[in-house]
């Protein structure tokens, strides 16, 4: 993977004839692991909508403060669905200045670019034996856990913080032309609620157009039409629809709030400040519930 500016190499299997969502974001975050077709895609959002960096930003950190505020509740192994490009740090790094040498992490992303810088990263900064990276759809839990446990890298009879950030918007398409369905929803996620052992954790965060502020509504609008007619369509979820994903989990303080007010207290002195006048404007809610 190259950081000088040209165009990188593309992992085997990459489609680089639609933008995919993974890389879109990537772009988003500043990364490099993105290609001509996600930048246009991404210029075309950003030209009108040039907050959504910040949105991309203020969700990637939460997910950092989740990772802290879990590894001090105690978790030593963490799933992360969906994990996409570690283009602000991962999920195992910021674990490892809590709980350093402790922490086991899996990440799981069916985008190969995704999953590729992953491992280069782990391969720098990894560590073999408590780290790996999954290419996996997460749409098939018993083999997902399958495979998982086959690393020898999580032991799924111990608690897990799993984690499914920004991930449970994007909806599939089965087939080319068929229309979306709904496979990244409330059935898949019970699914992963009961595979996951008492003491674990579930840690979502997701898109929402309620109690956004009135001129979002037309951006939210405008993403949604560019992303389904780019083959990777996305659903919006209501709060009571997102903290329904929760089940039975007991979802711990602050409950489901926006990205920005989930423990601020777990930034530490380095993170930024993403430029949102007010929380509403991150569009996305964020929680975490522990199976009692
Ligand atoms: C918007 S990114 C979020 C990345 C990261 N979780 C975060 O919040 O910073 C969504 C990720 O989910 C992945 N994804 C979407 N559908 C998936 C599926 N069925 N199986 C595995 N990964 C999937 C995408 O490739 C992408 O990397």
């Amino acid at each position: 993977m190259t950081t000088t500016g040209r165009e990188p190499f593309p992992p085997a299997g990459v489609d680089l004839s639609r933008p995919s969502i993974a890389r879109i974001y990537d772009y988003f975050l500043g990364g490099d692991a993105n290609w001509e077709i996600d930048r246009q895609f991404a210029d075309k959002l950003l030209d009108d909508f040039p907050i959504l960096r910040p949105i991309a930003r203020s969700n990637r950190l939460f997910l950092h403060r989740l990772v802290r505020y879990l590894t001090k509740q105690g978790i030593r192994q963490f799933v992360d669905l969906g994990s996409g490009v570690p283009t602000m740090g991962h999920a195992h790094e910021v674990a490892e200045q809590v709980a350093p040498g402790e922490v086991r992490v899996a990440y799981v992303d069916h985008e190969p670019v995704a999953v590729a810088h992953s491992r280069s990263l782990l391969r720098q900064y990894g560590d073999e034996n408590r780290h790996t990276a999954i290419h996996a759809d997460l749409r098939d839990p018993a083999g997902l856990w399958e495979k998982i446990a086959e690393t020898g890298v999580i032991d799924l009879d111990q608690p897990v913080g799993l984690l499914m950030i920004a991930v449970l918007h994007i909806q599939q398409l089965p087939s080319p032309g068929s229309p979306p369905s709904e496979d990244l929803g409330p059935q898949l996620v019970e699914t992963y609620r009961e595979l996951l052992p008492r003491g674990s954790y579930l840690g979502i965060s997701h898109v929402t157009d309620e109690g956004i502020p009135a001129d979002f509504a037309a951006m939210l609008t405008r993403i949604k039409t560019m992303y389904d007619e780019s083959g990777s369509p996305v659903i919006w979820r209501t709060a009571r629809e997102i903290r329904e994903l929760f089940g039975n989990f007991r979802i711990v303080d602050p409950g489901l709030v926006w990205t920005p007010e989930w423990h601020p207290d777990e930034a530490t002195v380095t993170d930024e400040r993403p430029q949102l006048d007010d929380v509403k404007q991150s569009i996305v809610l964020a929680g975490a519930a522990r199976k009692e």
